[in-house]
């Protein structure tokens, strides 16, 4: 009678295990199908992650450290490699990741371009740019031909911004002024 007991509390406790393992697995193999799908499948999704932390990296370089550059007497400056006491432009900071990353581009992308690499590459980019130009939308990504690509929308949000690319050496437009559409962050997935 008292191993018939033991037998049954002894079923009990293995099916409640035998639960648990495989209500785990289940659970396990669930949640990493979550994250594949978040993180590999949905490109959309993904590119505005990327374009939302490129973006607060670039706040944070632009009010944050400038502001204390600034402060012990360093400037910015688009030569600040060649100069002793200088750093790179905000610009050049989202350029200069871009330039650290291998699986996917990121770039600056202008309506009037300083430089010839930083004007848009397809008339779906052009597009685009006219779109984001509008106000209405700060984020777009599109398909387009093999690349899937996003945008953010970059405005002058200070009359720094239009003085500086006014006096440019480089400018075709000298008439900037604030609130001005002036381009926007641009992210090119390979195909
Ligand atoms: C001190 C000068 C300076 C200031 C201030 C400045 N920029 Fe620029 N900006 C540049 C330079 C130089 C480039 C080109 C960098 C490169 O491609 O190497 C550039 C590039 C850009 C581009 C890419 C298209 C282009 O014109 O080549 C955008 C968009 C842009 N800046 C927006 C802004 C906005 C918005 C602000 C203000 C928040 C701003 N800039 C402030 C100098 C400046």
């Amino acid at each position: 009678m008292k191993s018939l007991i033991k037998k049954r509390v002894w079923s009990v406790i293995i099916t409640a295990m035998m639960i648990v393992v495989i209500g785990g697995m289940t659970f396990f193999s669930n949640g990493q199908a979550a994250m594949t799908k978040d993180f590999t499948l949905d490109r959309d999704a993904m590119t505005k992650y990327i374009l939302a932390t490129v973006r607060a990296a670039r706040t944070i370089y632009s009010q944050s450290v400038l502001r204390k550059v600034k402060a012990s007497g360093m400037k910015t400056s688009e030569n600040w490699v060649k100069e002793d006491h200088a750093v790179m432009l905000p610009a050049q900071y989202v350029k200069a990741l871009g330039y650290e990353i291998q699986g996917y581009e990121l770039s600056l992308v202008g309506t009037y371009p300083l430089y010839k690499s930083n004007q848009a590459k397809t008339p779906m980019e052009k597009e685009m740019l006219t779109r984001l130009a509008s106000g209405k939308e700060k984020m777009l990504t599109f398909q387009d031909g093999t690349q899937f690509k996003g945008m953010s929308a970059d405005f002058a949000i200070s009359q720094g911004c239009a003085d500086c690319h006014n006096q440019h050496p480089k400018t075709t437009k000298r008439d900037w002024k604030k609130d001005d559409f002036m381009g926007a962050i641009i992210i090119r997935m390979r195909g």
